[in-house]
C-alpha cells in the first residue's frame, strides 16, 4: 500500500483530505507544520508528499526541498489557496510534480496523486534497472586472475571516479566495450546515459551527424531537427569505438569538442555545449596509424590521457580456465536436453590452453556457446567443440619455433609427430578422437604412430 503525508496548516485539510485518499486504498499521515512533517518523513517510508504552500514558519517549497534532501524520488503535490499561477510554476521549477488549487475537485486530486504515484514507481523501477546494470558491469563480471587483468582492475578502479577521458587499446574480442561500461557503472556518472557510437559502423557523412546531430534540412535527407551522440550522452559518459576508423575531417571536429567543449549541429550555428566524459576505444595501432599520417598526433594526446591495454588472450593463459567456467554459467540455461554441464574435460583444457586465440574472449565465448548447447554429456569434450573450431585448432602452427636450418622433410616428420603426440594427449589416448583432432582416418592415424614408435608405452 502507498503511503501518503499529508501537510497543511490549516488544521481541518489534512483529515478532509486524507478521508479522500484513504477511501481510494492509500495509507496517509497528515502534519500541520513543515519541521512537524519533516519529522515524519525521516521515520518513514513515503511514496507521495501533499503540502500547502504558504505556511508559517517552513514554506511548501522549502519542505520540500527539504524532504528532497532525505529522498530524492519523493514526489511532491502543493496545494496553494492564494494561488497565483505564478506560485504553482514556481513549484514546479523547483521540482514539484504538479500544484493544485484549493478548493479543488475530489477527483481532481486523486487523479494528481494517482499520475504522481505512477511516475514513483517507474523512476523506482528504473532504479532498481540500473542497479542490476551496474552489477553487470561490475568488477565482478570481468573475469580474469592474471597479473596482466589485475593490472587492469587496478587501472578500472582509479580512473571509474574521475571525469578523465580513457583510451582503451586491445585486440577484438579483448573486452573494450564491456571495460568502457565497467568504468561508466563505476563512476558517479553512473545513473546517466552511457551512449557508444562506433566509427566502423558508419560512413563519414553519417558519423558526423550521429555525434553532432542535426538541424532540419542540413542535408538531403535531414527532415526533421536530430540530437546527436554528443547531446545524449550530456551528464554520461560517450563511448567512442573503433576511433581509429574516424577519418580527418571528423578527427578535426572531434579535437575543437575535446578542445573546447562545444560544438554545432550539422548545419546549425547554435553552439552547444555538454559535460561528458569520453571513453575511446580501438584494435589499431595508433601510433602507427599517426606514423602514416591518417590519425592526428594533437587528437591521439587529448584521448590518450588515461591509456588502458587490455592483453591478448593468449598472453594470459591462467584466465583461460576461469573465462570457460563464467561461460558455462551465463550459457547453461541455454540447454534444452541431458545434465547439466559441470565442465570441461582435460583434453579440452590443454586444447584450449595450446590454442592462439585470435578473437580472444569473444571467440571462447562463441565456442563455448556452441560447445554447451552440442554437449551430450557432462563435461564438454574435444568432439563436442564446433568443427570449425577444431579446424581452426589444427591449423594454428608455431613455425617461429624451428630452427632455420632444418630439411623441409625432417621439420615436417617433428612436426607430424608432435602434433600426433598433442592429439593423443588431448584426445586421452582415444584413436579415433586424435583422428578427428588431426583430420585423418583412424587406420592412417595408427600407421603413424607405430612408424614413429608412439604408441603409448613410449610417450610420457
Ligand atoms: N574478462 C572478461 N570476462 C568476461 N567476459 C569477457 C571478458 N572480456 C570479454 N568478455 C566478453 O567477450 C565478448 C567480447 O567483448 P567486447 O565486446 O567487450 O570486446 P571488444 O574488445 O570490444 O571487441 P571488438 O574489438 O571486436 O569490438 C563480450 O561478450 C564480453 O562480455
Ligand atoms: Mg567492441
Amino acid at each position: 500500500m502507498e503511503t501518503i503525508l499529508i501537510v497543511d496548516d490549516e488544521k481541518n485539510y489534512p483529515p478532509v483530505i486524507s478521508a479522500i485518499l484513504t477511501d481510494e486504498g492509500y495509507e496517509t499521515l497528515t502534519a500541520n507544520s513543515g519541521p512537524e512533517a519533516l519529522g515524519i518523513i525521516e521515520v518513514s517510508d513515503l511514496d507521495l508528499l501533499v503540502t500547502d504552500m504558504k505556511m508559517p514558519g517552513m514554506d511548501g517549497v522549502e519542505l520540500m526541498s527539504r524532504a528532497r534532501a532525505l529522498d530524492p524520488d519523493l514526489p511532491v503535490i502543493v496545494m496553494t489557496a492564494y494561488g497565483t499561477v505564478e506560485m504553482g510554476l514556481e513549484a514546479m521549477d523547483r521540482g514539484a510534480h504538479s500544484y493544485i488549487w484549493k478548493p479543488f475537485q475530489n477527483q481532481q486530486l486523486i487523479l494528481f496523486v494517482k499520475q504522481a504515484l505512477a511516475l514513483r514507481r517507474v523512476v523506482r523501477e528504473n532504479r532498481l534497472l540500473r542497479d542490476e546494470l551496474g552489477d553487470r558491469y561490475s568488477f565482478g563480471n570481468i573475469v580474469g586472475k592474471s597479473p596482466a587483468m589485475s593490472e587492469v582492475f587496478d587501472t578500472i578502479q582509479k580512473v571509474a571516479p574521475t571525469d578523465a577521458t580513457v583510451l582503451i587499446t586491445g585486440e577484438s574480442g579483448t573486452g573494450k566495450e564491456l571495460v568502457a561500461k565497467s568504468i561508466h557503472f563505476n563512476s558517479p556518472r553512473r545513473d546517466r546515459a552511457f551512449v557508444a557510437v562506433s566509427a566502423a559502423a558508419l560512413a563519414e557523412s553519417l558519423l558526423e551527424s550521429e555525434l553532432f546531430g542535426h538541424e532540419k534540412g542540413a542535408f538531403t535527407g535531414a527532415a526533421s531537427k536530430k540530437k546527436g551522440r554528443f547531446e545524449l550522452a550530456d551528464g554520461g559518459t560517450l563511448f567512442l569505438d573503433e576511433i581509429g576508423e574516424i577519418t580527418p575531417a571528423v578527427q578535426v571536429k572531434l579535437l575543437r569538442v575535446l578542445q573546447e567543449k562545444v560544438f554545432e549541429r550539422v548545419g546549425g550555428e547554435k553552439a552547444i555545449s555538454v559535460d561528458i566524459r569520453l571513453i575511446a576505444a580501438t584494435n589499431q595501432d595508433l601510433r602507427e596509424l599517426m606514423a602514416r599520417g591518417r590519425f592526428r598526433e594533437d587528437l591521439f594526446y587529448r584521448l590518450n590521457v588515461l591509456p588502458l591495454q587490455l592483453p591478448p588472450l593468449r598472453g594470459r593463459r591462467e584466465d583461460i580456465r576461469l573465462l570457460a567456467e563464467h561461460f558455462i554459467k551465463k550459457f547453461s540455461g541455454l540447454r534444452r536436453a541431458g545434465p547439466p554441464v559441470a565442465g570441461v574435460t582435460p583434453g579440452v583444457e590443454r586444447l584450449f590452453e595450446d590454442y592462439a586465440w585470435p578473437g580472444n574472449v569473444r571467440e571462447l565465448e562463441n565456442v563455448m556457446e556452441r560447445a554447451i548447447i552440442l554437449c551430450s554429456g557432462q563435461n564438454i569434450g574435444v568432439a563436442d567443440l564446433p568443427r570449425e573450431f577444431r579446424d581452426s585448432v589444427k591449423n594454428t602452427l608455431h613455425v617461429e619455433g624451428i630452427p632455420a636450418a632444418a630439411k623441409l622433410s625432417d621439420a615436417l616428420t617433428e612436426v607430424e609427430k608432435a602434433m600426433i603426440i598433442r592429439a593423443l594427449r588431448m584426445s586421452g589416448n582415444v584413436q579415433a578422437h586424435a583422428a578427428d583432432l588431426l583430420g585423418i582416418a583412424k587406420s592412417g592415424l595408427s600407421q603413424k604412430i607405430k612408424k614413429y614408435g608412439l604408441d603409448k608405452g613410449s610417450r610420457d
